[in-house]
């Protein structure tokens, strides 16, 4: 069975990883605000980066299947996402990880639509095939995303998801 039956769930996932995506790519703002090590600033470097490229995938589809691209944050995502003052490095991996693995789901989901929906926002089948393709790359990115965060987080935390 599809994890994704229904054009306006897809819709509303799309949007909301696009506000992840940028939220993500602002993590790095706090570079210069939290104490790190070289390794733990070269880890959120990448993430940071990563999610940039991201985001501007989610944003070439939105604006493909003609959908909003989001300004204000959408319904169901909290004001703020990161929020790293006074912890330490483990414990901020641990709260990155949270939304690495949210996001290699929702990429998941996405990918398992059902293909009627896929064909009702994308018209054009070469399309269709480089948006799966996309998410597939998407999902082996945030693999390595949640492997980089448990690197990170090492034995200091214990992981539940
Ligand atoms: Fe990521």
């Amino acid at each position: 069975m599809p994890a994704i039956e229904n054009k306006e769930v897809l819709i509303s996932l799309m949007q909301k990883m696009y506000w992840i995506e940028a939220e993500m790519e602002q993590m790095n703002t706090w570079e210069a605000r939290i104490e790190m090590m070289d390794e733990n600033l070269e880890a959120l470097e990448i993430l940071s980066h990563d999610s940039e490229r991201h985001g501007s995938i989610v944003e070439k589809w939105l604006r493909k299947a003609n959908i909003e691209v989001p300004e204000t944050i959408p319904k169901g995502l909290p004001k703020h996402i990161f929020d790293f003052e006074g912890l330490s490095s483990p414990e901020i991996f641990s709260r990155i990880i949270k939304y690495e693995i949210l996001a290699m789901n929702a990429y998941k989901d996405m990918l398992n639509t059902d293909p009627g929906i896929i064909r009702a926002l994308f018209g054009n089948e070469n399309d269709r095939k480089e948006f799966l393709q996309d998410l597939e790359q998407l999902i082996k990115d945030e693999e390595k995303h949640t492997n980089i965060c448990k690197k990170q987080i090492g034995g200091y935390l214990k992981i539940k998801y």
